[in-house]
C-alpha cells in the first residue's frame, strides 16, 4: 500500500571541521547562504514537497538551529516598534515554516546512525532524508518526483547526479541498469566513495533520499564501514538485492545544484545564488565582471 509521505529527516550533527574556525562555536548549518542559514533553505525545500513534520538530528553545540526555528521576541518587538514590516516578515519564516522535532545524537556514528536515530519518530512510513551540503534549486524541484517514483514503484528512491570521474571520490557511487524511464535506474548495487578505477559509474548519490522504513532494520545490523562509521549507502546497498526491503532505484537529476559541504563550493553557492537574486544581482553582476576581468 502506497503511504502518503510525511516526514523529513534532517542530519545536522556533523562537526563542521570544513569550516573552522567559524564552525568552533557555531553549528555549521546555521553559515549562511547569501542571505539564510543554509538549513532553513532545506527546510524549505522538505515542505515545498509536502513533508511538515521535520525531524533534526543534532549534536553538541546545535542550540543555534533550534533557536533559529523558534520565536525570538525582543527582535520581533523591536521591529514591530519601528514599523519594519519587510524585515519582520523574513523573522517570521523560519519560525512557522514547519513542524520541527529535534533528536539529540550522543555519540555521532556516521550517516547510517544518524538516520537510524530517527526509528521511532518515523515508525512504519516511508520518509524522506534531507542532507544539508547539497543544496537544490527551488526552480528545478527533485524531493516531489522522488516521492511520486516511490509511491509509484514502493521502492526506496536515491538521487543521483552525473559527476566528473575524478570527483565519484567524494561520494557514493551507483552500479545499475536503466529501466522504462530515461530518468529513472534501477540500482543494483553502491559503493561509498570508491576511487575513480573502483568506481562502478560516475552517477553520484547525492543527500536526498526517500527510504521504506526497512531501512531501519537494515541499518541496525549495519557493521561500520568507511571511516569506521555506520554508512547509509552501506544499508542500501544491501537493500538493492533483498527483495523484501522493495530495492532501491535513482532518479536522476538534471537540474542546479550547490554544494556547501566545502569551502570552495560554499563561496560559488553564495556568488552564484547571489548574481541571480533580483535584489543583488543587478549590482553584483557588473562587479564580478569588472573583479573577473581585472585579475590576471
Ligand atoms: C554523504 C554520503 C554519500 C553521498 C553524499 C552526498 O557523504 O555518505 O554517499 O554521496 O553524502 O552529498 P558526505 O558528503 O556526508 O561525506
Amino acid at each position: 500500500m502506497a503511504h502518503h509521505i510525511t516526514k523529513a529527516v534532517i542530519p545536522a550533527a556533523g562537526l563542521g571541521t570544513r569550516f573552522l574556525p567559524a564552525t568552533k562555536a557555531m553549528p555549521k548549518e546555521m553559515l549562511p547562504v547569501v542571505d539564510k542559514p543554509a538549513i532553513q533553505y532545506v527546510v524549505e525545500e522538505a515542505v515545498a514537497a509536502g513533508l511538515h513534520d521535520v525531524l533534526m538530528v543534532t549534536g553538541r553545540n546545535k542550540y543555534a538551529l533550534e533557536n533559529h526555528f523558534d520565536r525570538v521576541y525582543e527582535l520581533e518587538a523591536t521591529l514591530e516598534r519601528k514599523g519594519d514590516h519587510a524585515r519582520l516578515q523574513k523573522v517570521h519564516e523560519s519560525t512557522n515554516i514547519a513542524d520541527i522535532h529535534y533528536f539529540r545524537q550522543g555519540d555521532p556514528h556516521g550517516l547510517g546512525h544518524a538516520v537510524l536515530q530517527a526509528r521511532m519518530h518515523v515508525g512504519e512510513e516511508p520518509f524522506a532524508v534531507l542532507l544539508g551540503d547539497d543544496l537544490i534549486d527551488e526552480r528545478d524541484p527533485l524531493l516531489q518526483r522522488m516521492i511520486t517514483e516511490q509511491g509509484k514503484r514502493n521502492a526506496s528512491i536515491v538521487a543521483l547526479l552525473e559527476v566528473e570521474p575524478d570527483q565519484i571520490h567524494l561520494y557514493g557511487a551507483a552500479e545499475f541498469e536503466p529501466t522504462d524511464d530515461p530518468d529513472v535506474v534501477r540500482i543494483t548495487g553502491l559503493v561509498e566513495k570508491p576511487s575513480v578505477e573502483s568506481a562502478p559509474s560516475n552517477l553520484a548519490v547525492i543527500g536526498r533520499y526517500v527510504l521504506r522504513p526497512e531501512v531501519f532494520q537494515v541499518l541496525e545490523h549495519t557493521d561500520p564501514g568507511m571511516g569506521g562509521e555506520i554508512q547509509l549507502t552501506d544499508a542500501l546497498q544491501q537493500m538493492t538485492s533483498a527483495e523484501w526491503t522493495g530495492g532501491v532505484y535513482g532518479l536522476i537529476f538534471r537540474g542546479r545544484r550547490y554544494d556547501t559541504g566545502d569551502k570552495i563550493d560554499y563561496i560559488k553557492a553564495i556568488v552564484q545564488l547571489a548574481s541571480e537574486r533580483d535584489d543583488l544581482g543587478p549590482e553584483l553582476r557588473p562587479w564580478l565582471r569588472q573583479f573577473v576581468a581585472s585579475m590576471h
